[in-house]
């Protein structure tokens, strides 16, 4: 980045650097509103900066960012590369299945062999709930969560709440509908800790197999709390009508067909029926509701193929606003400026 520059953004980014006070990013329920709004701020800069052809900024030149990926991803990974190259990083990519993980080396010392290397930022995604926050222990160098099992993508969230926030202008009292796999959605637990604490409504709905054990249709669960510790929660609503009702926003998530073979869903076809998002379900929503997705999709199960591409979703926002968030991030954890714990 320019430091030089007077732009107005620009101040926003210097100003806010020190807002955000983990060394690592891990998940979501650390980060206060404020911390939110710090990276959301800093990406509608990055954002400015992306479009093709505009020269590279230098903030992370001279870095070495790893990325570390034990599960296939597309926009994640990529977003990345491009996030750190942007910023003038050399971005080094690791794909588990092409390293000597395959002979036998175990996370931890992938991890320290590759830290070994002097890198100065690891992205993980792993499929294991908590790896990063068990590598994170041994490494000193920032660690970003890219996905870990059913627990969090705290970049997505931010993402996806950059993407709500760019659409409707304010998250306070949005009314988000999450529809679909809650149970085994990383991204939906990341989205409800995060848009919840920003002051969003979010009502959930689900195959009672496919929600978290112990939330009853009709309740009202404790997710988070705010900035004050008050609590914060969900609606769980007794169908996706019911969810859909009055919302600004669908997020419908990608459903994890191998789980059909775990007997959690008899028919696929019947979740599409029930729970896809076509163009009626669309209707019973507020006129100008917006549709999200967090990718990949399966098209013509948990979304239709017109609602998808149509004029309301918010799909190609997303992927575009993921490499700008990933550029505040990796500028926030990987900078010269020194994070506190
Ligand atoms: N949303 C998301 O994490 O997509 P990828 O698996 O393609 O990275």
């Amino acid at each position: 980045m320019n430091t030089a520059s007077t732009d107005t953004n620009q101040s926003v980014v210097e100003n806010s650097i020190n807002s955000a006070k983990h060394r690592h990013l891990l998940d979501v329920d650390s980060l206060s509103s404020g911390d939110v709004t710090y990276f959301l701020d800093n990406a509608e800069y990055m954002r400015s900066m992306i479009p093709s052809g505009s020269s590279k900024m230098d903030s992370l030149r001279g870095k070495s960012i790893y990325t570390l990926f034990f599960e296939n991803s597309t926009r994640t990974r990529v977003s990345f590369e491009q996030a750190g190259k942007t910023l003038g990083a050399d971005v080094i990519n690791i794909a588990a299945s092409d390293s000597s993980v395959k002979k036998g080396e175990s996370l931890l010392n992938t991890v320290l062999t590759i830290n070994a290397m002097q890198m100065d930022g690891l992205i993980l995604r792993h499929p294991d709930a908590g790896a990063p926050n068990f590598v994170a222990k041994h490494i000193d160098t920032p660690l970003i969560n890219a996905g870990d099992g059913l627990h969090a993508h705290p970049t997505q969230a931010l993402l996806d709440a950059m993407t709500l926030r760019r659409t409707l202008g304010n998250l306070t009292d949005a009314k988000i509908a999450i529809i679909g796999d809650i149970i085994h959605s990383r991204v939906a637990r990341s989205d409800i800790i995060l848009l919840a604490r920003m002051g969003a409504h979010i009502s959930v709905a689900g195959p009672p197999t496919l929600m978290p054990y112990g939330w009853i249709p009709g309740a009202h669960e404790k997710v988070s709390t705010d900035n004050d510790g008050n609590d914060v929660k969900v609606h769980i609503c007794q169908s996706v009508e019911q969810a859909i009702d009055d919302a600004d926003v669908i997020i419908t998530l990608r459903l994890q067909i191998e789980r059909q073979s775990e007997g959690l869903l008899p028919d696929v076809n019947e979740y599409s029926k029930v729970w896809g998002i076509d163009a009626r379900k669309l209707s019973l929503a507020n006129t100008n509701a917006v549709v999200m997705h967090p990718g990949p999709m399966n098209e013509g199960i948990e979304i239709s193929t017109d609602v998808a591409h149509g004029p309301r979703s918010l799909i190609k926002d997303q992927v575009l606003n993921g490499v700008a968030i990933r550029m505040a991030v990796l500028q926030a954890y990987c900078g010269n400026e020194r994070l506190a714990h």
